[in-house]
């Protein structure tokens, strides 16, 4: 694979990062150090949404402009992801000049193709959506079935997108692509969206929504929130329809959008037909995930069980990141919801990272030291009992990252884990030492930690910081690339002194992780 880009939604900035924003970041950056272990060029960009109505609305109850509303809470969310360590390359902000420049030509090079008209419009608006629904889209009672608030009606003259003319040619490139959207299952829904679309509304009169990005050559229109924010995609990388600079040529088209999946249609349909209109190639994947909940609740502001992310690092005292990544990235199969419980989270990381992964590291370092001083000695190399496993493993998660499958991929790691749990078990590399069997526990000892280099490296995306301190006690050089593992990495020699044999993670709530919070 030459490269590889990947792209988030953008937030909205109407107020905090949470949970649910958070695990699609997490979800990305999986998926992205995945791919970087696997291709040299890699680009990661994620941002803010930061137009239309409800922020212009929000901005003016907070007695805010709405720029400096928005410089707020965009920091707000560039600092969540730098402490869950995204690892982005490049964060947009719709407000940026650059973008809103390029929008403009964008929106212009459309007007001028046809692919977009003026019309007289009378429609039902959700604000939450920062969109019109037909009457077919509400609920029994009439409000949107994404925010159960009734829409209002809006009557201006807009402008139009042509979004019929891309009919025909939409369905057919779903129909040709059984993976465009992931997981499939959605393909369908897709379908039976596209049956009944209409041209849409692209901008909105000024009078009535000021803050948005203005139409050339129309100062009374103001470009609206779809056209505005799904450009963003390219605009980042230099596009603006007349310019595109290398970064464009060099990663353009996407190969994973990863979105939640109720906005699966605004890009598999608006987005689509945009890059249709622009004559530019389409993204390869479109990853819609599902939807995480609280204690199997929605999350809402009215219930008040909305989840900071920052503020689960803090509740239990982590000074790393890696246990949420690891726990969100593997708390729903690829597509499907997910929820968050605390006690869930702390069973989950304490099971996985701290007693079978962090554990099984730990006491054969141990055991090494105690035994053989730290040293593996030449005569314990060259069996590699567990090798075919490992590298099957390695070949799985490969597979399953191919689909998009990060929970199933972290289930493959965690057999491997348990497998090689089960060896140390049946080996009993301290029996072994008893009787006086030196080589063969030295033996069983170094099989081991060559699988723990493989699993440094295949946990890196979930846990970058409790991978590289298990590469580290290894001396393993985690820019491995995958392709080039073979579970011979360690070397005859010194690995290792007592005093280097550190936990690589700490029980949530064990007595020496409270040690360290005082
Ligand atoms: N600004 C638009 C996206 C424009 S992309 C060109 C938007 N913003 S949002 O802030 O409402 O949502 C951002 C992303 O977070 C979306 O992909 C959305 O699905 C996701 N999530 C919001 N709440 C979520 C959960 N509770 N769970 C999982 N993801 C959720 O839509």
């Amino acid at each position: 694979m030459e490269k590889f880009y990947i792209t988030t939604a953008i937030d909205y900035v109407n107020g905090a990062p949470h949970i649910g924003h958070a695990y699609e970041k997490i979800l990305t950056d999986v998926i992205y150090r995945h791919f970087t272990q696997r291709c040299k060029n890699t680009y990661f960009l994620t941002g803010t949404d930061e137009h239309g109505i409800k922020i212009q609305k929000t901005s003016t109850e907070k007695e805010m402009s709405p720029k400096e509303f928005c410089d707020m809470n965009a920091q707000k969310f560039k600092e969540a992801w730098k402490a869950l360590d995204i690892e982005y390359s490049q964060f947009i902000r719709t407000t940026d000049e650059q973008h809103e420049k390029a929008v403009q030509k964008i929106f212009k090079k459309l007007m001028d193709n046809g692919d977009i008209y003026k019309h007289s419009y009378k429609g039902l608006y959700c604000s939450g959506c920062e969109s019109f629904l037909s009457e077919k889209d509400l609920t029994e009672d009439g409000l949107c079935p994404n925010h159960m608030k009734k829409p209002e009606i809006v009557e201006e003259e807009n402008y139009f997108f042509k979004l019929t003319k891309y009919k025909d040619a939409i369905i057919k490139h779903i129909k040709t692509h059984p993976d465009f959207i992931i997981p499939s299952f959605r393909a369908n829904e897709v379908l039976n969206q596209l049956e009944n679309i209409e041209d849409i509304s692209v901008s909105r009169a000024r009078s009535n929504v000021s803050w948005g990005i203005p139409v050339l050559g129309d100062d009374s229109q103001v470009i609206y929130v779809w056209i505005d924010a799904l450009s963003n995609y390219i605009t980042a990388l230099g596009y603006d329809s007349e310019n595109c600079d290398n970064k464009f040529k060099q990663f353009w088209p996407a190969n994973v959008q990863v979105i939640g999946k109720d906005i699966l249609k605004f890009h598999s349909i608006y987005w689509i037909a945009e890059l249709m209109a622009l004559n530019l190639p389409l993204p390869e994947h479109i990853l819609a995930h599902g939807w995480i909940t609280i204690d199997q609740t929605k999350m809402s502001k009215s219930l008040g069980n909305v989840i900071s992310p920052t503020s689960v690092l803090e509740a239990f005292n982590l000074d790393i990141p890696d246990p949420l990544r690891y726990y969100m990235a593997s708390a729903a199969p690829c597509g499907k919801d997910g929820n968050y419980s605390d006690e869930d989270f702390k069973e989950k990381v304490n099971a996985h990272l701290a007693n079978s992964m962090g554990n099984l590291l730990n006491r054969t370092l141990s055991m090494l030291v105690k035994y053989f001083d730290g040293d593996i000695k030449p005569e314990f190399l060259g069996k590699n009992t567990l090798k075919e496993q490992s590298l099957e493993t390695i070949k799985a998660v490969k597979h399953h990252f191919d689909y998009m499958e990060v929970q199933e991929a972290a289930l493959k790691i965690n057999e491997l884990v348990d497998l090689t749990n089960k060896y140390v078990t049946d080996n009993a590399p301290w029996t072994l030492a008893k009787e006086g069997q030196m080589e063969k526990c030295g033996e069983v000892l170094t099989n081991v930690l060559q699988v723990m280099t493989v699993i440094a490296s295949l946990i890196y995306p979930y846990c970058p910081n409790i991978a590289s301190s298990m590469a580290e006690q290894l001396t393993y050089d985690l820019n491995t690339k995958l392709d080039d593992i073979t579970c011979e990495s360690l070397k005859a020699g010194h690995l290792i002194d007592k005093e280097n044999i550190k936990p690589v993670f700490l029980r949530v709530d064990s007595e020496l992780a409270d040690k360290k919070k005082n």
